[in-house]
This record gives C-alpha cells, sequence and structure tokens, in this order.
C-alpha cells in the first residue's frame, strides 16, 4: 500500500485537526484503499476513524451515454430539420434504431417536435435539452435538488442509487507525521545487532483469518499410532487418556511397586520437575502403597525399608504409560467387576544419552488386560494375535524382571536378515503388591505389555536414524511424500528383516 496516502492523510490531520469525510478530503480515492492506509495507520495508534456511510446517485451507462450525446429527445429533435417537410418516421427509425421511439414520445410530449403525416417536422424553434443538465448535476454532485426529477431520471433507467462508505479520521495516541517502517519480525540478525531495542514491532492482527492450509500430512509415527490404534479396537480395547504427562513418583513408580532406591528414579535416568517440584498431595491409598512397600501383603514380604512420602511426591516427566494404567486400574475398581481392555500410545521421557536410535523421549504402545480368567498362557496367546496382525508371527518369550510384574517376558521375533531374535516387547502379569492397593480384588487378574513406537515406525520408513524422523533435522518433504502405513503380513516381514536399521534395544 502506498505511503504516500497514509502520510496525506497525517499531514492533512496535522494541518486541520481532523478529517470530518474522507469523501470529500480525498475524493478520487477508492474507500477500499483509504481503508487500508487507516487500517495500518490505526495498528500504529497514529489514527483513529469511524465509518460513515450515505447514499448517492450515479449515472447507469444509458445516463453516462445521454451525457455526452444529449438526451434521446435533443438527439431525435436535432435530427428533424427546420421546415414543414422533416423527416420520415422510417428515416428516424433508420438512423437511431430504438432510440426513435423513446426519443420522439419524449419529444411529443415536450412539444419540441410533431407529426405531420408520415413526416415528423419540429414545433419549437429552439430547445433546451433539460435531461441533460438534470444528468450533469447528478454526475457531479450525486444528488439532485428536485426529488420529481430524481424519481423521473431514475424511472427512466438513467441514474442508479449507490452506497458510499467513507470515513471521519481523527489522531490517535501516538499520532505524528513521521511514518516509521515497523518490524513485522524477529531476525537473527536483529538481535545480535541490539536493534530489536529500539525499533518498533508491528501490532499482532488478532483478527486476521490466516491463510488456510490446503492440506496436511500425517507424521510417519502418527501413521503407524492410528494402525495400532486400529487394531486395538478391532480387538475391543478402549483407549486411556494420556493427557497427563507430568506424574507424581508416586504413580509413576511406587504403585507400580518400584522400590525407591530403584536405579531408574535416579536423576540419570529420569527428569525430574524443579518448579513446582512436588505433588500437592497423594491419593487416598497412599498409606497401602507404603505398608506395601515397608512390609508387604498379599502374600509378600515387601521390600523392608523406610517409604518416604516426600520421595513419592516427586513430580517427573512420565518415565513409562504404566502410571497412565495405574490410573485407570484404579478407577475401574471403583466400579463393579467387569473384563476390560485398555490401551494408550503417547510419549514417555528418560533421561538418556542420546544416539542415533535413542532420544530422551518416544512413545509406548501399552495394553492392559483385566479379567478373572487371564493367565500366562492367554497373555502368550493374545500377544500372538496381536502381533500376527502386524504381519509378525514368529514370536519367542524370555523370561526377564519387571517390579510390577511377576512373571515378566520379553518379546522376541525372528529376524530373517539379521538371523538373530530381536526384542520388540515388555510383558507381564501385573503383581499383587500393585493392583490390590489399587483396589482390584484378589481373583482379578491384569496382564500388562508395552512397545516403542519408533522402531517399527524406522523399519517400516527405512528411517535409520531417529533424529531423521522426531526433532529439528526432520525433512518436511520426507514426512509429505511418505505412503500411508499398512501393517498387513508382507509389512511385518518388510519391517523386521530391513537391514538398515539397527534394532538394539
Ligand atoms: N512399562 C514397561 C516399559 O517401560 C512396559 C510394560 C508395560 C511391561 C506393562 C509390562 C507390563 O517398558
Amino acid at each position: 500500500m502506498s505511503d504516500d496516502l497514509k502520510l496525506n492523510i497525517l499531514k492533512k490531520l496535522d494541518a486541520e485537526g481532523s478529517i470530518k469525510d474522507t469523501k470529500d478530503a480525498f475524493s478520487g480515492v477508492a474507500s477500499e484503499t483509504i481503508l487500508g492506509a487507516l487500517k495500518s495507520l490505526e495498528s500504529q495508534d497514529k489514527v483513529a476513524y469511524s465509518t460513515l456511510s450515505s447514499e448517492v446517485w450515479t449515472l447507469t451507462p444509458e445516463g453516462q451515454d445521454q451525457l455526452d450525446n444529449g438526451s434521446y429527445e435533443a438527439q431525435i429533435y436535432n435530427a428533424v430539420p427546420e421546415g414543414d417537410e422533416g423527416i420520415t418516421v422510417d428515416e428516424l427509425k433508420a438512423k437511431f434504431g430504438n432510440v426513435a421511439n423513446l426519443g420522439q414520445g419524449k419529444g411529443f410530449k415536450n412539444k419540441w417536435i410533431k407529426k405531420n403525416g408520415s413526416s415528423i417536422v419540429r414545433l419549437a424553434a429552439s430547445i433546451v435539452d433539460q435531461t441533460k443538465i438534470d444528468l450533469e448535476e447528478v454526475k457531479a454532485s450525486g444528488v439532485h435538488s428536485k426529488k420529481d426529477v430524481v424519481k423521473d431520471l431514475k424511472r427512466r433507467n438513467l441514474i442508479k442509487q449507490n452506497k458510499i462508505v467513507s470515513y471521519s479520521v481523527s489522531k490517535g495516541s501516538n499520532f505524528s507525521t513521521e511514518l516509521k517502517k515497523q518490524m513485522t519480525d524477529l531476525t537473527v540478525e536483529m538481535l545480535q545487532s541490539g536493534a530489536w531495542k529500539t525499533g518498533e514491532l508491528k501490532k499482532f492482527n488478532f483478527d486476521s483469518l490466516g491463510v488456510s492450509p490446503n492440506g496436511g500430512h500425517l507424521h510417519p509415527l502418527m501413521k503407524v499410532r492410528e494402525e495400532f490404534r486400529q487394531i486395538f479396537f478391532e480387538m475391543g480395547f478402549e483407549e486411556m487418556p494420556t493427557n497427563d504427562f507430568v506424574e507424581s513418583s508416586f504413580w509413576n513408580f511406587d504403585t507400580l511397586f518400584v522400590p525407591q532406591q530403584h536405579p531408574a528414579r535416579d536423576l540419570q535416568d529420569t527428569f525430574f520437575l524443579k518448579d513446582p517440584a512436588m505433588a500437592q498431595g497423594l491419593p487416598e491409598f497412599w498409606e497401602t502403597v507404603k505398608n506395601v512397600h515397608e512390609k508387604g501383603g498379599y502374600g509378600s514380604i515387601g521390600y523392608r525399608y523406610p517409604w518416604a512420602e516426600a520421595e513419592a511426591k516427586k513430580l517427573v516427566l512420565r518415565t513409562h504409560t504404566t502410571p497412565v494404567s495405574c490410573h485407570v486400574l484404579n478407577k475401574l475398581a471403583q466400579e463393579p467387576y467387569r473384563p476390560a481392555k485398555f490401551f494408550s500410545i503417547d510419549r514417555v521421557y528418560r533421561n538418556e544419552a542420546v544416539d542415533a536410535t535413542h532420544l530422551a523421549e518416544f512413545h509406548q504402545v501399552e495394553g492392559v488386560i483385566a479379567d478373572k480368567n487371564m493367565s500366562l498362557g492367554s497373555l502368550i496367546a493374545f500377544l500372538d494375535v496381536f502381533f500376527t496382525k502386524m504381519g509378525i508371527t514368529n514370536l519367542r518369550f524370555k523370561p526377564t524382571y519387571n517390579p510390577y510384574t511377576e512373571p515378566s517376558m520379553e518379546i522376541f521375533s525372528w529376524h530373517e536378515g539379521f538371523q538373530k531374535w530381536v526384542e520388540i516387547g515388555n510383558s507381564g502379569m501385573f503383581r499383587p503388591e500393585m493392583l490390590r492397593p489399587l483396589g482390584l480384588d484378589k481373583d482379578v487378574k491384569v496382564a500388562g505389555f508395552g512397545l516403542s513406537l519408533e522402531r517399527p515406525t524406522m523399519i517400516k520408513y527405512g528411517v535409520d536414524n531417529i533424529r531423521a524422523l522426531v526433532g529439528h533435522k526432520v525433512d518436511l518433504s520426507m514426512i509429505e511424500s511418505n505412503p500411508a502405513c499398512r501393517l498387513d503380513k508382507k509389512m511385518g516381514k518388510e519391517v523386521f528383516e530391513s537391514k538398515n536399521v539397527e534394532v538394539e534395544n
């Protein structure tokens, strides 16, 4: 937009104090152009303005034509020669077409001309083209002093009414006649030179609608996540709410029967929050959890150490999604018994050394099955079906240790490419030391399993460095061009046979 107009507005304001109506002050300038300049000046508080609107009459193309060439009646009158012979109606028609009829009618009425047999002859010695004069007046001022003239011109379709928007302008709180270029963005250069300290930043326009994107692309992780979700839904699972990324150590560790001295609870492994550092309170059953750690119960002798409330209150970025399962199982325990299946897929955080396959944050896929008839055998059978749906058929299980499950099993799959068994997940039967304080009955058995979302995604999409998948080095065109994820049988083979991905845990 031209700065000239903005400057002119400011100068006029400076000279006259205010602008009553921009229509008069800037008569040749389109109202949209003025509005643009005013909006820009207003955003810098240089001016304030209000909108005026008025109705004016303008000429139609036909009206403009009669202003330029004379009214139809005058054109016809001028075409009639003086004397008794006049001109024949046919001749007039041949010369003027439609205009001939219109002009004659009005000419008769004005007593300018009359019929003489098949000819038209002059009646008046001279004429004044009042229509043309009236049109001139409307053209110049947008109005006409005589109401009946306006009515007549409108009826003859020579003028039409238009709404004109204009503005009245006054000085703003930051008024000056100087236009300073405002900064629209903070750049590295401005930060380095210190220019940001003195420069004026353009105000945000929060009413602006923005540019609507004409398309979007799902990140590969989200595509694989969606595939997992569909498998879970297909198998009758409910999705757990995973929107609490910060948990108390109590939920992240203590309810899971992770002793307070466990290395996973060290600063080196877990991100603790600085501010606020502590949870405000603990759930009602905290003493039951304390007792099971200190003295045991439900057939367990416990860990036999003094459990500290302060340790349990420390806030952490959740290190796994199993606390989410704890919350949900705790809620389930408040309801009448029903067999239930839950899943979650979301981010977890670990204080790890970052390398090609590890980041300090990743996604866990977790499933939990609560049923009085649940056993390790049914968990194995379930996992067989679950992984078959992803195209992975050859599973093996290896005993392992988790503080919260017993027995616990690592899940392995045979990797043709590597000619070795690779770990694809972790699982187990939750301990009574975890389930009973959460409120679940003695005879309700709960199985759980977890895997990472990143590994199958990296293999599926042939990404061999996690930093190409997550973080600021991600190539957006990679996200745009990758196909949708289908975890069919072929994919299973492809995923776990790929050689370009390190499948170390
Ligand atoms: N929470 C475990 C992990 O961090 C996964 C798991 C979930 C294991 C449920 C057993 C039961 O790896």
